[in-house]
């Protein structure tokens, strides 16, 4: 019975008064794993039907999960722009890598900090509309076409990430994947670690992020939809991960865990 009242209370009221709000609407209509709708909760500008639909979305977007992927996106600039830092000293470019950038607002925002000499990107995501998105943002950095690329594609049909590589002769120093492996069952996101391994240059570092828990976990799970089913995501221990991480060769591991207990932010040398 309690099930019951608890089902009724989150489809049919919860739902429909998150359907006013930008953030509720578009994680109930099937668009939650989206890049725009990340980018929405990046911009953190509350928007939705009439003055009400606004305040439930401002009200969405100061969840603490949705402020522990806003801190995620800084903290990811923050290690990458270190990163670049230490090559340009010994007079190298970065090449970077994005698996499933979406709209890659932190990769625009971190190309604006250097000069063109100094950085190439290409973003991969299959979305159409969060690469038009990306672009635009990088376009609002003055960040030029030929310092980031956005490429459209299924990463698990460009036959292999070193292939496409030796293919754009293009090798990347840095490989990053923010908000794809939580999404991925186990043996897939083995086989994404060897490619990234067999893909990244020797003493490359490869960034990725994944989540032991969520605190909007219930209400993800009841209303959210994907364009593959519900909002239901893999919560991982970090240490499981660093385990497969071995497997394929990686050595030199480092993560840690945000103050929300959500994301574990991990940086590899290869
Ligand atoms: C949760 S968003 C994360 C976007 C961005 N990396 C970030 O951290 O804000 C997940 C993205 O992965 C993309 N995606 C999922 N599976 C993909 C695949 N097989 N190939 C390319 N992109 C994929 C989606 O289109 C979406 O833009």
């Amino acid at each position: 019975m309690k099930q019951v009242i608890e089902d009724f209370v989150y489809k049919k009221v919860i739902r429909n008064i998150l359907l006013m709000s930008k953030l509720g609407r578009q994680s109930v209509l099937g668009e939650a794993s989206t890049g725009y709708n990340f980018d929405h909760m990046y911009t953190n500008k509350p928007d939705g039907y009439l003055g009400i639909g606004r305040i439930i979305d401002y009200i969405l977007l100061h969840l603490p999960a949705v402020k522990a992927t806003r801190a995620r996106k800084e903290n990811i600039i923050a290690i990458l722009a270190a990163e670049i830092e230490q090559r340009k000293k010994n007079g190298k470019v970065t090449r970077i890598m994005d698996v499933a950038c979406g709209a890659g607002r932190y990769l625009a925002e971190l190309d604006a900090k250097f000069k063109e000499s100094d950085i190439e990107i290409i973003g991969i995501d299959y979305d159409t509309k969060s690469l038009i998105l990306g672009e635009s943002i990088a376009k609002s950095y003055n960040v030029s076409e030929k310092s980031i690329r956005f490429l459209k594609g299924d990463i698990f049909r460009l036959d292999h990430l070193k292939r496409l590589g030796t293919k754009i002769e293009w090798c990347p120093h840095i490989i990053i994947a923010s908000g794809l492996v939580e999404y991925l069952d186990d043996n897939v996101v083995q086989d994404v670690f060897r490619q990234i391994h067999e893909a990244l240059d020797d003493g490359g570092c490869f960034l990725f992020v994944s989540q032991q828990n969520n605190p909007s976990r219930k209400l993800m799970e009841k209303v959210g939809t994907t364009k593959n089913g519900p909002w239901i995501l893999h919560y991982r221990q970090p240490s499981v991960l660093c385990d497969w991480l071995r497997e394929v060769g990686f050595k030199d591991i480092h993560f840690r865990t945000d103050q929300w207990g959500m994301y574990d932010l991990f940086t590899i040398k290869k």
